[in-house]
């Protein structure tokens, strides 16, 4: 069956986009059916990301009936299929969030893994998300002030009585400064669903316009990504540790 998942945090720059397009061109290079939305309806960024700033047709344009939702659909060199939204202030200005169910339907038609980008904040536009979507992934950073957002999200989820697929903690490094994992797993009470480390990976990969699995396949990024990505379909694959160890720490830790 089809299914619609949210990505929503809360705080804004938690690693949404980079985690709608890193876990969509995943499920696609696994030979899964996907297609990335572009949620983030006034502050669109899946398009910028994937090097497609400027398409004539886009999410806003179906939403307000200018144009057949496979129209907005494009396919990014990777084969990930994407719907971009427009970056244009004249369209922003007059999104019709009411036509987003019938939209989410004829989706679930056509393809089996749809993933959402959304907005920070948990305005009118993340609740119409929220609203279409089967399942929620929060993501978050190690840090507090992200964790007190994505324990906000969660519970304005629960109100909506819309299930937590996972979480997926991002620019992970391990520092202490960070909030400890077993302290996140508390605060949120929500299955991690995959810990993504801080790698230059991830800003090369998008600087080149591209998703890492495929600039840098054998990035940490890349390969945490793609378990993730197994994992959101249902496989029971291992959280692997979030940091490498140095040589001497794996030394000590031996001994
Ligand atoms: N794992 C990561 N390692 C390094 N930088 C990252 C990682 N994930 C995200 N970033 C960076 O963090 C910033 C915010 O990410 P983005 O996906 O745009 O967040 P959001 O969509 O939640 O606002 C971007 O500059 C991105 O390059
Ligand atoms: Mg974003």
């Amino acid at each position: 069956m089809s299914k619609i998942y949210a990505i929503i945090s809360g705080k804004g720059g938690t690693g949404k986009t980079t985690s709608a397009i890193n876990l969509g061109t995943s499920l696609n290079h696994l030979g899964e059916n996907v297609i990335i939305i572009d949620g983030n309806l006034s502050t669109p960024n899946i398009g910028i990301h994937l090097g497609a700033p400027i398409v004539p047709i886009t999410l806003n344009h179906v939403l307000n009936g200018q144009a057949k939702l496979e129209e907005a659909i494009y396919e990014h060199e990777s084969g990930t299929k994407i719907i971009p939204a427009s970056l244009s202030l004249k369209e922003i200005g007059k999104i019709n969030y009411k036509a987003l169910p019938d939209i989410a339907k004829k989706l679930k038609r056509i393809t089996d893994h749809i993933l959402i980008d959304s907005a920070a904040g948990l305005g009118k536009e993340v609740k119409s998300i929220i609203q279409v979507s089967d399942e929620i992934i929060i993501i978050t950073n190690p840090e507090i002030a992200a964790i007190t957002d994505a324990l906000k999200t969660i519970k304005l989820t629960q109100e909506m009585n819309k299930p937590i697929k996972g979480i997926i903690i991002t620019r992970y490094q391990g520092k202490e400064t960070e909030m400890s994992l077993p302290n996140i797993k508390d605060m949120l009470e929500s299955p991690i669903l995959g810990i993504i480390p801080e790698d230059v990976a991830i800003k090369k990969s998008q600087a080149m316009k591209n998703a890492v699995i495929h600039t840098h396949p054998k990035s940490r990024a890349a390969k945490t990504y793609l378990t993730t990505s197994r994992r959101l379909l249902g496989e029971d694959v291992e959280i692997e540790p979030p940091i490498r160890l140095g040589f001497w720490k794996r030394l000590f830790g031996k001994g």
